[in-house]
């Protein structure tokens, strides 16, 4: 599994748990529940000024599940043969990423906030930030 093997078919958009009430609303990502990976790292990007792209990049291993938690954006992923765009509009909808699939994001709201839940601690060593190196990867 990974960078030759990996498709992007095999990433799934998937509506977790949501609870709502007149006093507002909750989501829950819950392990053994409807997350499929073991937890390492959460952070959330924000502020990405209009018009601006973020990601760029594959991982070897890393596989995540990426939630806009406010606002919306653009999910591009890429396997190097085909590619998808996917909407995340909805603070309930998760994107699960797989490992070896280039991603950039893009059209960003500005009230756009990025929730995203990682396999792995921050590696600079499992990046492919390169997409030329990234597409010889997936040939070999
Ligand atoms: P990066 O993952 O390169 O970009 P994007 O958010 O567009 O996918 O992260 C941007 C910068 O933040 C980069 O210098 C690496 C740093 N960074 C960390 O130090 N720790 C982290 O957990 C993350 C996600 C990024």
């Amino acid at each position: 599994m990974g960078l030759k093997d990996n498709t992007v078919d095999m990433c799934f958009t998937i509506e977790v748990s949501k609870v709502t009430s007149i006093v507002g609303d909750n989501t829950m990502v819950e392990d053994d529940l409807n997350i499929p990976f073991e937890v390492k790292r959460i952070y959330h990007l924000y502020g990405v000024p209009t018009g601006e792209k973020r990601g760029g990049h594959a991982h070897y291993e890393l596989e995540q599940y990426i939630l806009a938690v406010s606002g919306s954006f653009d999910v591009i992923i890429d396997d190097g043969v085909n590619n998808r765009i996917i909407t995340l509009n909805r603070s309930n909808l998760a994107l699960h990423i797989v490992p070896g699939i280039w991603r950039e994001l893009e059209n960003f709201s500005s009230d756009a906030i990025c929730l995203v839940i990682a396999s792995h601690k921050y590696d600079e060593g499992d990046y492919i930030r390169d997409y030329k190196s990234y597409l010889e990867l997936t040939k070999q």
